[in-house]
């Protein structure tokens, strides 16, 4: 999603704009660009595409002055041109969003019937003609941005900068996150603290409904009724804007590899040393007591849920409805009392999942927030949160907080079972013993990356791809699917292995590579039925088991990625790095852009 930066600096604001900007490429972007204000004069620069065609244009067009704001686009109305880049100008304002403006149509129309022109296609370029009229009129620059931002409704993060006005930028915040970074007699504003890090670690977060006149020297910011605020100053912690690839050629190989680590930092988080208790402050929920949970989520997050549906239904007897968020609320599904509702998000900042939580506020007894990012939107709404401790992840395709929310949501599902009494002390026990175990079980996995990569080489060439699972492993199926399309653009799905008969099997030929994710568990003997459909019509089999499993399995394998053997329970964890490996070196043969594949956004905060 658009990224927006601000500075009121004490040097050149370009490059700093642009190294900011830089650290908010994760976010995906299709065009970008920046304003200054120099000598009292507002100007801009703006380029489709990658960031370096916006350095370069600043190479031969350069652009003075300390004060300025900045922005990678992730287009939504109107295609990524440059006329459609922000920053958006009136003659006398300049202005940078991220997000949607819902009633734009209406405020266009208003401003189109008093004569005014419009030169794009964006919902933004509104915001900064209505703020230029009120200035026209005779508002002072604070005033007519005030009077817009009043006038605006959808969802918005959004920095104002003005012609003769080199000591202000004014910002608002509307469901987006948007962050004031306090520096020593300089001012940054910023999408995240990612963007801010090299600058300061000294954050504000604006709320919902706040916004903010900012100088080099002060913040005044006021709450949705026009009240003075106080939101406090906050530390950020290194760790936790830490973003260097660390030699890897992309972030998601690192982050693929940091997954043993981020396991015990969870394991840690929530199991007391030496002891065989989870402990989760906060969480203040007594499972016995509860008669249905409610899960939500969207696309990687939401099948850590679908996975963990499995947990909590099997391990703690405990009825699970699951919806993906982008429809749950629009069911209207009943809420009723005793129902628990939980949010998982790595972002916690996606605009579908936190509608899905707001639908279920005043009716839920509990709502329970998962995310990565503690300061986030999902968070402070949640009535308690369970982090993920994931680190910041860069990679648009979700890995090591998919699988830091397997880990917290099992986690999660044996304290219900514990209090439920479905699962004994010590079967609770042996799942905490076997977990302890995973990181360095995780790692015997990661080492198999060559033999996933060879096999990548081949399913490279592939134009469909089939990924089939039963019980736990279908959630992942989904996953392994929704990894390989989003970076490598081959079309694939994930089925339950059953369902193969009802359908997708008349896609099964000599072309068409089958992953098979089947521990040999209670469930293989069922899918090695499925499997021996497959292979009976010609199919490629890519089985990723045990070596028990895959020495049963028998001949006709296309390929196998032997597992070592794990407790039944975390085999999704687990088997969720080989669909990761062959995601990854899949797009790296096809030569895709594996960090930032196309049309897709890290932080998905509009509908
Ligand atoms: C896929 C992926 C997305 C996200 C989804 C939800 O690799 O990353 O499907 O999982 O956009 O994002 P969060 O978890 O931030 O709510």
């Amino acid at each position: 999603m658009c990224g927006i930066i601000g500075v009121l600096g004490d040097h050149e604001a370009a490059p700093v704009l642009v190294e900011a900007l830089k650290r908010l490429e994760y976010r995906g972007y299709d065009s970008a660009g920046i304003a200054t204000v120099n000598h009292g004069v507002l100007d801009r620069r703006r380029a489709v595409g990658k960031l370096v065609n916006l350095s370069d244009k600043l190479v031969h067009e350069p652009l003075a002055g300390k004060a300025g704001i900045g922005h990678t686009r992730w287009a939504t109305h109107g295609a990524p041109t440059e006329g459609n880049a922000h920053p958006h100008r009136g003659r006398t304002v300049a202005v940078v969003h991220n997000g949607i403006i819902e009633n734009y149509r209406d405020l266009k129309d208003e401003l189109k019937g008093q004569g005014v022109t419009f030169e794009t296609e964006t919902d933004t370029e509104i915001v900064a003609l209505l703020t230029q009229r009120y200035m026209d009129e005779g508002l002072s620059p604070v005033d007519a941005a005030y009077r817009t931002i009043d006038r605006l409704s959808g969802a918005f993060a959004l920095a104002f900068l003005f012609d003769g006005e080199e000591d202000l930028i004014v910002i608002a915040r509307m469901g987006p996150p948007l962050a004031i970074g306090h520096g020593d007699g300089e001012m940054y504003v910023g999408s995240d603290a990612v963007a801010l890090a090299p600058l300061t670690d000294r954050i504000t977060y604006l709320e919902d409904g706040d916004r903010a006149v900012v100088t080099r020297t002060s913040v005044e910011i006021r709450d949705a009724n026009g009240d003075l605020a106080n939101r406090e100053i906050r530390l950020v912690r290194a760790e936790a804007t830490r973003v260097d690839k660390a030699g890897y050629r992309h972030f998601m190989a690192k982050e693929i590899d940091e997954q043993p680590t981020v396991i015990s930092e969870v394991i840690n988080a929530y199991v007391p040393a030496g002891a065989d208790a989870i402990e989760m402050p906060g969480i203040d929920v007594d499972f016995a007591k509860v008669d249905r949970l409610v899960m939500s989520a969207c696309g990687t997050a939401f099948n850590a849920c679908l996975t963990a549906k499995y947990w909590f239904e099997k391990l703690a007897r405990i009825p699970v409805e699951i919806d993906v968020a982008s429809e749950f609320r629009y069911r209207e599904p009943p809420v009723v009392d005793g129902t628990v509702a939980l949010f998982v998000s790595q972002s916690g900042e996606t605009a579908d999942t936190l509608a899905a939580l707001r639908y279920c506020e005043g009716k839920a007894d509990r709502i329970l927030g998962i995310v990565n990012v503690p300061e986030s939107s999902i968070a402070r709404e949640s009535s308690a949160v369970l982090e993920l401790h994931a680190g910041p992840e860069i990679g648009v395709a979700s890995t090591k907080a998919f699988t830091a929310q397997l880990t917290v949501l099992l986690l999660l599902a044996l304290k219900a079972a514990g209090d439920r009494g479905t699962l004994s002390a010590d079967q609770i026990a042996d799942r905490l013993a076997a977990l302890r175990g995973l990181p360095a079980v995780m790692n015997t996995a990661l080492d198999l990356g060559e033999t996933v990569e060879r096999i990548a080489m081949a399913v490279s060439e592939a134009r469909d791809v089939l990924f089939l699972g039963r019980g736990t492993m279908y959630p992942l199926a989904m996953e392994g699917a929704l990894k390989l399309k989003e970076i490598s653009y081959i079309h694939a799905e994930g089925y339950a292995s059953g369902e193969l008969k009802h359908g997708p099997i008349a896609l099964i030929d000599t072309n068409v590579p089958v992953v098979v994710l089947a521990p040999d568990d209670d469930l293989f003997d069922k899918t090695m039925s499925n499997l021996q459909e497959v292979i009976a019509r010609g199919g490629k089999v890519i089985l990723i088991s045990d070596e028990r499993g895959i020495g049963r399995a028998g001949d006709g394998l296309w390929h196998a990625i032997p597992m070592p053997k794990v407790h039944a329970d975390l085999a999704p964890i687990l088997y969720a790095v080989p669909a990761q490996q062959l995601a990854y070196h899949t797009a790296v043969a096809k030569g895709t852009d594996v960090d930032q594949p196309r049309n897709l956004a890290k932080s998905v905060t509009v509908e």
